[in-house]
């Protein structure tokens, strides 16, 4: 592979800094229960992580949406919880409920966490058969999500609107949560490092609940790991675009930009993309940003929307993509309407 002639994927260029119209495009959780055929796979194997920890599996559901809209990026079938789960905790996604860590760590020794590499090579065989299986026309995405996110569903135990219990004790012992930090980091470091040297050929890191953070919480919690995590990672893997996602980051999405090292960041839909390309240093890929209800909305709204985020991105690198995942309700016919959209030119 090494010897051939290279020209990277559409997607891949443009996280290196290229300029690309119409832009590449993939969706958040482009894999997922919005997808017929993803819904009867999922019956026919019971569950969600007996999905994921099946790679044949994981790889089919990862390559459906490509086959059906032709997305420019395959983003590994996975969760952000499989860090926690191969950490020891149980991990359960009950109908309804969202998911369950125990026991929840808010009492426990971090200390005694440890990943199991099982777990992990599962994963890695994911992203090797898709890598195989997609077109060298499309990247191949692998992720993982940044401590302070992981850490809110290990000490909680589960998901929360204001991550108050993890806040709480980030405020009351941060020696012992910067432990925690710490280890999550360690582990990612090495679980993003496995699934590059499987074949993905970006990574996007996921801070999903970077939103309810103080300013000085947010430098010590959200930017200091995740730049912890790309000063690591660049070692290891300097040509290995990363994009960064710290959702409701709002105004300290300009920090976070500066301070972290990532290639790219994404923007959730709260963002006015004309102030982030104001505010971003000049040329930084951004990702993102149409709002999943105008997707669900269709028709006239959808097109406003797509025009605007595209117009003032346009003097950017620029990679189309959802504020945040795509939601369960929305048409399919309505995804067919955004990529025929994006593939007219400007
Ligand atoms: O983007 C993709 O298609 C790749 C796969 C992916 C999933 N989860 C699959 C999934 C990715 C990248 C994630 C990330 C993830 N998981 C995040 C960060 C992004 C975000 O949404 O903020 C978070 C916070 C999680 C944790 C998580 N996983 C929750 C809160 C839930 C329950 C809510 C829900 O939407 O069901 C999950 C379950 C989950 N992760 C499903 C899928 C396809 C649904 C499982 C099912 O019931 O079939």
């Amino acid at each position: 592979m090494a010897e051939e002639t290279h020209i990277d994927p559409p997607l891949l260029a443009v996280l290196k800094g290229e300029r690309r119209d119409p832009p590449p495009v993939w969706l958040m959780r482009q894999a997922g229960r919005y997808l017929p055929e993803y819904r009867a796979l999922r019956a026919e194997k019971g569950g969600f992580l007996e999905l994921v920890y099946d790679s044949d599996a994981a790889a089919e559901i990862t390559i459906q949406p490509l086959r059906r809209f032709g997305m420019d990026g395959a983003i590994l079938f996975s969760d952000i919880l499989i860090v926690p789960h191969a950490m020891g905790q149980g991990l359960t996604f009950g109908p309804g409920e969202g998911p369950q860590l125990t026991p929840a760590l808010s009492d426990g020794d971090f200390s005694m966490l440890e990943p199991n590499p099982l777990h992990f090579a599962k994963i890695y065989e994911t992203v090797a058969k898709v890598r195989k299986a997609i077109d060298p026309k499309e990247t191949m995405l692998g992720f993982a999500g940044s401590p302070w996110t992981i850490a809110t569903y290990m000490v909680a135990g589960h998901g929360s609107k204001d991550q108050a219990e993890t806040r709480r004790l980030a405020y009351k012992d941060p020696a012992r949560f910067q432990a925690l930090i710490d280890k999550i980091v360690a582990v990612t470091v090495d679980y993003l490092s496995g699934q590059i040297e499987a074949g993905a050929q970006a990574i996007q890191l996921f801070d999903s609940w970077a939103g309810t953070l103080s300013p000085a919480q947010f430098e010590r919690w959200v930017i200091a790991p995740n730049a912890d995590i790309v000063g690591r990672l660049m070692v290891r893997h300097p040509d290995v675009p990363i994009i960064g996602f710290p959702k409701g980051a709002g105004a300290k999405l300009a920090a976070y930009a500066a301070e972290t090292g990532v290639d790219a960041v994404g923007l959730d839909e709260t963002v006015d993309p004309a102030w982030a390309d104001a505010m971003l240093p000049p040329g930084m890929p951004v990702q993102g940003n149409l709002d999943p209800l105008a997707l669900i909305a269709g028709g006239e709204a959808l097109e406003q929307a797509v025009t605007r985020i595209r117009h003032a991105l346009s003097g950017r690198p620029h990679i189309f993509n959802l504020g945040h995942g795509i939601l369960q309700d929305t048409p399919i016919a309505h995804v067919e309407h955004l990529f025929d959209l994006l593939r007219r030119p400007l």
